[in-house]
């Protein structure tokens, strides 16, 4: 396994790679389906992708084909001989591989995320987010900063064996990641990258003066087939595309689901008594229907044609996983909450042959972080708000089916909110969120 060892400035396995845009277009609203229980729905992203529309492929205007559609995003995603993830000049193990080096990479590194070792972390896990959610007490909080973050650079720390004392340091870290990401600033982004892969640094050789037995040793002693030790600069690609992005993914998906528990109180009452894989199931769809994971890149190796657009090698290929995720052709109704029936085609965490490797531990960790929020807020649905008999859905249009204009309902909505004590809208970061306090609906 041989590629080019340069720090990536775009640290992470590509999951912000829109990051810029993902602050717009994860605006949230509450909105409730008249009718039975889990008839909730969400009303959807405000804004789609800037360039394209579900179940459309369009250029954007830098000249990169742009695939929302989810047929042809499975197809690109499942034929690494035609569309390349070598998009950067970087080394990114095990991302940016292709073929028999990318094959022999996973061979090394999946097993990091086995079913032994997720069940020996999880009650660390437990831990971990007890202690979190019990310390933010009654007062409001933002659901990606004050927990998500909080908890996914504990889990990682825990998984990774590294010291609890690195949490501000890190914390810090993905902070100044997204805000220079956002920026779109190559100079801000390379000095972050340069000081996450200091830290890194740092750490191994500490691991290395001072071995313990943990996930960090572990890589430290791993060789390629050829019997090659991983050099330092792989070593530290492998940690920055776990860290880097598992940090990131996980308080943003936190931040989506605390939303949604709190915009959704009739399955907050059938989550608390779900068993785990009915609850993996039930944040796998919310996922899918508000997915904060946006996009990865591929390059086309030769001239071809994605679903009857002409595309030329050397042309870059966005797989635009949020518009699938919504792609009607696929999801009928994009918002309704179906686990079971929209699993199969669910692509939060990717398909072919780059699929999320962390899935098994990324489910874990937001499987523990929502029962410990669950623990702690009411699973009676009798005091929720109802929806408006006349106001059904608040579409993208901003006019409801029954003509109630969005203005208006947002006003009654907001009086609503504000009589019960709950923020019921949440956005990523630069604005700020609060979770309900108490949780009382
Ligand atoms: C909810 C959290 C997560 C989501 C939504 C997510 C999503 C994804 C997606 C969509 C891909 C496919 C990329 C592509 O096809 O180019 C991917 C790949 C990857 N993910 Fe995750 N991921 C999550 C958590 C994690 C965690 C916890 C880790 C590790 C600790 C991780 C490590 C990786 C790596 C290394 C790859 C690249 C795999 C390859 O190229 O072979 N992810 N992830």
């Amino acid at each position: 396994m041989r590629a080019p060892s340069e720090c990536d400035p775009n640290a992470g396995c590509g999951f912000l790679e829109n990051a810029g845009g993902t602050a717009d277009i994860l605006t949230l609203h509450v909105a409730r389906a008249p009718g039975a229980p889990g008839a909730a729905r969400w009303s959807g992203v405000d804004r789609m992708s800037e360039s394209a529309a579900p179940g459309r492929i369009v250029r954007d205007e830098s000249g990169r084909v742009v695939v929302g559609d989810h047929a042809a995003v499975v197809a690109v995603a499942q034929d690494p001989t035609t569309f390349s993830s070598a998009v950067s000049r970087h080394l990114q193990v095990p991302n940016g591989l292709d073929g028999d080096a990318h094959a022999e990479a996973r061979r090394l590194l999946d097993p990091f995320f086995d079913d032994a070792e997720v069940e020996a972390l999880t009650p660390s896990l437990e831990r971990i987010a007890a202690e979190i959610v019990a310390a933010l007490g009654d007062r409001p909080f933002d659901a990606v900063t004050d927990l998500g973050a909080r908890f996914a650079v504990r889990a990682q720390s825990a998984w990774l064996g590294w010291r609890p004392e690195l949490e501000e340091e890190l914390l810090g870290w993905v902070e100044d990641n997204r805000s220079a990401t956002r920026s779109g600033d190559p100079e801000r982004t390379s000095e972050v990258a340069r000081r996450f892969d200091a830290i890194i640094r740092r750490i191994l050789d500490r691991r290395r003066a001072r071995p313990v037995d943990d996930v960090t040793t572990r890589l430290l002693g791993l060789h390629w087939e050829d019997g090659d030790p991983l050099e330092d600069a792989e070593l530290v690609s492998v940690l920055r595309n776990w860290t880097a992005g598992d940090l990131s993914s996980i308080a943003l998906c936190t931040g989506v689901l605390v939303h949604w528990l709190a915009a959704n109180p009739r399955h907050r009452a059938h989550l608390v008594d779900a068993d785990g894989p009915a609850l993996d199931a039930a944040i796998d769809e919310i996922l899918r229907a508000d997915d904060p994971f946006v996009s990865n890149r591929r390059v086309a190796v030769r001239d071809t044609v994605i679903d009857g657009c002409p595309v030329a090698a050397g042309d870059t290929v966005v797989l635009d996983w949020r518009l699938a995720n919504r792609d009607p052709a696929v999801f009928a109704d994009p918002d309704a909450f179906d686990p079971v029936g929209n699993a199969a085609a669910n692509l939060v965490y990717g398909t072919g042959p780059h699929v999320c490797p962390g899935r098994p531990l990324a489910t874990r960790e937001l499987r523990v972080v929502v029962r410990a929020v669950l623990a702690g807020a009411p699973s009676s649905s009798s005091r929720a708000p109802r929806p408006s008999a006349n106001c059904r859905r608040w579409p993208a249009t901003g006019r409801c089916r029954s003509g109630f204009s969005r203005r208006r309902a947002s006003r009654r909505s907001r009086r609503r909110r504000r009589a019960s004590g709950r923020r019921a809208r949440w956005r990523t970061p630069p604005r700020r969120s609060r979770a309900p306090a108490g949780w009382s609906p």
